[in-house]
């Protein structure tokens, strides 16, 4: 049921309240607020950027480049829950609760607790460098380097209590070249992350995506039906 009211509260929202949660440079948050400047993303706000890191790079992109709200929320010594609820007051405070909200994690360096994925179940999405399941965690490009892969790319996906382990809403794959460093493949990565972010969050603005059980079924333009 859960699953289904994605779908149907998305359909009937005119603008998705969204969060978007980032630890440093915030170059996907900044690709996200772009595209909604330009108007190539309708139907999305951002109606504020947080980050655990005072210091972040994004928090002074969102807030005098693009005149989004910003907090700086530290961790302070603070695990799971007993943090993420400094979160969840935030995301009231600007309005995003899971009833029509969305929380972007966007470079977000911290495991959210059970307790805030399932308060705002199917609620919050992540982008992740490399095609999953191959590759979760940290260091995605460089363990694809290693690895001797011939693919790689970036993944973005709906969280639920595992590590990179949601159900996926959009891949986008890409060559490895026998060349590549892992700073080369990341750099090559993020052109197709920062794209597709903006593609994910259309398809939800437009009401296209909902799930069934971890599947995560795409309603192709102008169907009234899962495929
Ligand atoms: C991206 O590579 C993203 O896939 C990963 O962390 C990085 C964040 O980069 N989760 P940025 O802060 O968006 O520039």
């Amino acid at each position: 049921m859960a699953d289904i009211c994605l779908w149907i509260n998305f359909l009937t929202a005119l603008v998705i309240k969204v969060a978007i949660l980032i630890s440093g440079r915030g170059s996907n948050m900044e690709a996200i607020l772009r595209s909604i400047r330009s108007g190539k993303l309708k139907g999305v706000e951002v109606d504020v950027v947080i980050s655990d890191n005072p210091e972040s790079r994004g928090l002074a992109i969102a807030s005098d480049t693009f005149r989004v709200p910003t907090r700086a929320i530290p961790a302070k010594g603070l695990r799971g829950w007993d943090y993420d609820r400094k979160i969840v007051e935030a995301l009231e405070q600007y309005g995003i609760y899971p009833k029509d909200g969305l929380v972007c994690l966007a470079g977000f360096m911290r495991i959210l607790s059970p307790e805030f994925v399932n308060r705002y179940k199917m609620r919050i999405i992540n982008i992740h460098p490399s095609l999953l399941p191959s590759f979760p965690g940290l260091h995605a490009q460089r363990k694809a380097v290693a690895y001797g892969v011939k693919v790689s790319g970036c993944t973005i996906h709906f969280i639920d209590e595992g590590v990179d382990s949601g159900p996926i809403l959009l891949q986008k794959a890409i060559t490895v070249l026998d060349s590549d460093s892992e700073e080369t493949l990341s750099s090559r990565i993020l052109i197709e992350e920062h794209k597709l972010y903006t593609k994910a969050l259309k398809l939800i603005a437009q009401g296209k995506v909902y799930c069934k059980g971890r599947r995560v079924i795409l309603i192709k333009k102008n169907t009234t039906s899962s495929e």
